[in-house]
């Protein structure tokens, strides 16, 4: 890999390598990684950023207040636009970021989203239901099971059943991945009118659900979360519920179908489910680097001085996960391997939210799936697949299976 130099850095330009690297960017990290914990890259998003690698510097560059996740710390001259819809825990820094947060902390309680099960469940049966009604065996596992229960377990939570969900599939995907900045903000600027116009609606008729809960709290205490907090709250939970599961699922299942020994062991064994996705979530988590973060200091990596003043800079989760000196043969995808340890929910204060919802949303679909489909396969070459764009989430399009459908118990 060679790149051009500015300054002392040589600049990879990630983007030449094209589809290869959408497909299968850990060849690419590692490479990386052999040469040093951080390097100058250029994104597909069409900017410039540190691209930190390995697992030390990741969780170090995760926990530093150094590096801010506000976007009005970027640097003047940097190109893009926040794709958030308003301002939310994840894009503040201390001490707004606790009080953002602790606002929803209580409604993920364990207790709370173990009281989820039966829905979770409820709503699985009836998309398989749907989708084993097939009469050629066949569907596309996202669009019949991966995306539509992550989004109908949390515009339950959130109280929005009524919610526009391919207008806002569509809004969440451009705001994220496009790498057209003009087409990710027209996203934002649909989708906050949108979230407005909800929001409203939601005032005059409250319920007894997560968005009606923050709402209450903004009218009880007018500082304590304004309209554009609300919105960016709700932008952000509905993102996180479109976003993510959705490729844990996915890439958890292709995982699973192009090992069949490790199929065959989970099969033989459903009480491995629950360190099978940790295993999904370390060997090909659904975020590949996370939100943006901006230096306000100079921050040294590995010998390697990032200058302060709001330059860009990247973890790859996808890399810490896949080091060798924290995973033994990292590349290896194990569902005995010892559990935990992994970055795939991030680390420090803006580790996930949602990790103990998508864990049992991951562990109900999957193991659910597997039951009653007792020959699912792949119906497509796995390297015929095509990937999401951009470097934050990492899953299939679509992912075509086939099956026998199987009675229900
Ligand atoms: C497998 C599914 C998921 C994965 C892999 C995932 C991953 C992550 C990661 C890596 C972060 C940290 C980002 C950073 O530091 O830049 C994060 C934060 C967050 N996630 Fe998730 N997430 C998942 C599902 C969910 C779900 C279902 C929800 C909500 C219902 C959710 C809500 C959040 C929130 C609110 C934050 C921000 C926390 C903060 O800033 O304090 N996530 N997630």
């Amino acid at each position: 890999m060679r790149g051009r130099v500015v300054g002392e850095h040589e600049v990879i330009d990630l983007t030449a390598l094209g589809a290869d690297f959408v497909r299968d960017p850990y060849p690419v990290y590692a490479a990386l990684r052999a040469r040093g914990p951080v390097h100058r890259v250029r994104i597909p998003e069409g900017a410039e950023a540190w691209l930190v690698v390995g697992y030390e510097a990741g969780r170090a560059a995760l926990t530093d207040p150094r590096l801010s996740k506000q976007w009005k710390k970027a640097a003047a001259d940097f190109p893009l636009t926040s794709p958030s819809a308003g301002p939310h825990m994840l894009n503040s820094d201390p001490p707004d970021h606790a009080r953002l947060r602790n606002l929803v902390v209580r409604e993920f309680t364990a207790r709370r989203v173990q009281g989820l099960a039966p829905r979770v469940q409820e709503i699985t049966d009836g998309l398989l239901d749907a989708m084993l009604a097939a009469p050629d065996g066949r569907a596309n596992l996202v669009e019949a099971l991966s995306f539509p229960l992550p989004i109908a377990v949390i515009c339950e939570l959130l109280g929005v059943p009524m919610l526009d969900r391919a207008a806002f599939r569509d809004w969440s995907n451009n705001a994220l991945s496009a790498t057209d900045p003009a087409v990710r903000y027209a996203a934002v600027q649909e989708v906050s009118g949108y979230l407005d116009r909800l929001l409203d609606d939601k005032r005059r008729h409250p319920g007894d659900d997560l968005m009606s809960a923050l709402i209450r709290t903004t009218d009880e205490d007018g500082d304590r979360l304004s309209a554009d907090e609300l919105r960016g709250t709700a932008w952000l939970l509905l993102v996180a519920g479109h976003e993510t599961t959705v490729n844990l699922i996915s890439n958890g299942v292709l995982a699973l179908v192009t090992h069949p020994e490790q199929l065959a062991a989970l099969r033989a064994d459903f009480t491995l489910i629950d360190n099978a996705v940790e295993e999904m979530l370390r060997w090909d988590g659904p975020v590949e680097t996370p939100t943006y973060r901006f230096t306000t200091e100079p921050y040294e990596v590995g010998g390697t001085v990032i200058p302060g003043g709001g330059e860009l800079v990247l973890v790859a989760l996808a890399d810490a996960d896949r080091d060798p000196d924290r995973f033994p043969e990292p590349n290896r995808f194990d569902i005995r391997r010892p559990a935990g340890g992994h970055v795939a929910f991030g680390h420090g204060i803006h580790y996930c939210l949602g990790a103990p919802l998508a864990r049992l949303e991951a562990r109900i679909a999957i193991r659910t799936l597997l039951e009653r489909c007792p020959d699912l396969a792949l119906d497509a070459d796995p390297a015929a697949l095509t990937w999401r764009e951009g470097m934050l989430i990492r899953g299939p399009h679509q992912l075509l299976v086939r099956f026998t459908p199987a009675e229900r118990s």
